[in-house]
């Protein structure tokens, strides 16, 4: 707390005034400037109100004189107080209604709780952070001039192109480093490529259960959703057409469907390229979590058979962590301009130090490596979740244990009655999205969306076995008061 001095009653002309000074800040006219201006705009101080002399003011608060002729000459800028000629020193007659500070409306700002099951969330690796602190604090040290002014609204060329080696690496995507941009992650990159792309109103087609966060960037920014069922193969793009042939752009997530876990057949892929092709519509191809697989050969990303169509979004929150808001955008040549037009229109340029320093670990091969030591990690989780649930749940729960990714979906069977998933998330005491609020359209059964990574095995078998448990004794109780109703 700094300290403060309260005024008293002083041998003056006027009366000590209820204001107090902020001994913290620096100069003392400033802290006289603060607390008259404080008392005279929440109304403490009454407009008319007779300022006392700035000898006597001085006195009264223990400073300079010259502190108070200062403060006076500010607040007399400010049109705070005026000066009446040879009557003294008077709050203005005139001044607005005060305004105390007051807070933001209740809103519910829903961050997600670190617990078995919740989604986005990733292993907390020492090792991983202790050379991102290092690579970082080396950065700013480093810094020079050109480091910390304005910059390429694409972001730091450095990390451009490290993106660039490891998704002609690993996805399949070809791509010149000036087609990249770093933005600050998956959500960030579709409203990016909404404002360059698309016009109010425009209809895109949308993943039928699909990503409630894109649904939400999608609509929030007035975008027309036209949703298109999800099969065993994907994407149903006949569907699409038949819904709407002419819609603009596709949202999809071809590697690993979210959140059914589908990868899209080459039969789909092709579908759709072809359609966007022919009607000259955009695919916002969102390749969240394809650095986790387990199992099978790498899928090559829609990215790397389709370039011109397909704008490729990829994040470092499922590789690395969610709050170092990183990801990034592959553009097709022809259309950079106009994305990067959009980038600078909103804010202007992402900041440069955690790019670098994220760019030095990946050519130091540290992300990599990392990757490597979660991949195992995440199995696990996977295999104990799954286990569990097949264990516990007695068939009242479907799966397919993904060979790729961060969750899984559990699905209740075809009979079970509506709400049920909702009672049995509630009975089990965990937290989990539900399939039902990932689908624009209801229709099948539902199910539970379940993140395992990021949290200890433990916790995830005694999670998953209450989810089972649950589910089991919800299941028996409404077939048997259906059986009563017979
Ligand atoms: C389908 C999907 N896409 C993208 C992301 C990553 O989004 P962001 O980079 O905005 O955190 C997630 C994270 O949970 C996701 O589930």
């Amino acid at each position: 707390m700094p300290k403060q001095a309260t005024t008293s009653r002083r041998r003056d002309d006027v009366l000590a005034l209820p204001i107090r000074l902020d001994r913290a800040i620096r100069s003392q006219s400033q802290q006289v400037h603060a607390a008259l201006r404080a008392g005279i705009v929440d109304g403490l101080l009454a407009p008319s109100l007779r300022l006392p002399s700035t000898r006597g003011l001085a006195e009264q608060l223990g400073v300079r004189r010259n502190a108070i002729v200062a403060a006076y000459e500010a607040l007399l800028s400010d049109g705070l107080i005026e000066a009446r000629h040879g009557a003294g020193t008077y709050v203005a007659a005139e001044l607005p209604s005060p305004q105390p500070p007051a807070p933001a409306a209740e809103l519910e700002v829903r961050i997600p709780p670190r617990r078995p099951f919740t989604l986005g969330v990733t292993l907390v690796d020492p090792m991983l952070l202790k050379r991102l602190a290092a690579a970082s604090r080396r950065r700013i040290a480093q810094a020079a001039p050109d480091d910390l002014g304005y910059s390429d609204p694409r972001g730091s060329l450095h990390l451009r192109t490290q993106v660039a080696h490891y998704l002609a690496a690993n996805r399949g995507v070809r791509c010149d480093p000036s087609c990249v941009l770093i933005v600050s992650g998956t959500q960030h990159g579709l409203r990016l490529c909404i404002d360059a792309l698309l016009s109010p109103g425009d209809p895109v087609w949308f993943e039928d259960p699909g990503y409630a966060a894109s649904r939400y960037t999608l609509t929030t920014t007035g975008a027309k959703l036209v949703p298109v069922p999800v099969d065993g193969e994907g994407l149903v793009v006949s569907a699409g057409e038949k819904a709407d042939a002419n819609a603009r752009a596709a949202y999809v997530t071809p590697s690993h469907q979210f959140p059914t876990g589908v990868a899209m057949s080459m039969a789909r892929r092709i579908a759709l390229l072809d359609w966007a092709r022919r009607s000259g519509a955009y695919i916002f191809e969102d390749d969240y979590d394809s650095e986790y697989r387990f199992a099978g050969p790498p899928l090559t990303a829609l990215a790397g058979i389709g370039a011109e169509r397909v704008i490729y979004l990829g994040t470092f929150g499922k590789t690395l962590f969610a709050g170092l808001r990183l990801g990034y955008l592959v553009v097709p040549p022809a259309l950079v301009s106009r994305v990067v037009a959009a980038r600078a229109a909103q804010d202007r340029f992402p900041p440069a130090f955690m790019q670098d320093a994220l760019a030095d670990l990946m050519a130091d091969g540290v992300i990599a490596a990392h990757m490597r030591r979660m991949r195992p990690r995440y199995r696990q989780a996977r295999d104990v979740v799954a286990e569990a649930l097949a264990k516990h749940g007695k068939g009242h729960l479907h799966l397919d244990a993904p060979s790729q990714g961060l969750h899984l979906l559990a699905t209740l069977p075809s009979g079970a009655p509506k709400g049920a998933a909702k009672l049995i998330r509630e009975r089990a005491g965990i937290e989990c999205r539900l399939l039902s609020d990932a689908r624009i359209v209801q229709r099948g059964p539902d199910g539970f969306i379940l993140g395992y990574s990021g949290f200890a095995a433990k916790d995830l078998a005694d999670a998953a076995r209450r989810l089972a448990r649950a589910a089991q004794e919800v299941l028996a109780s409404a077939s048997s008061s259906r059986r009563a109703a017979r």
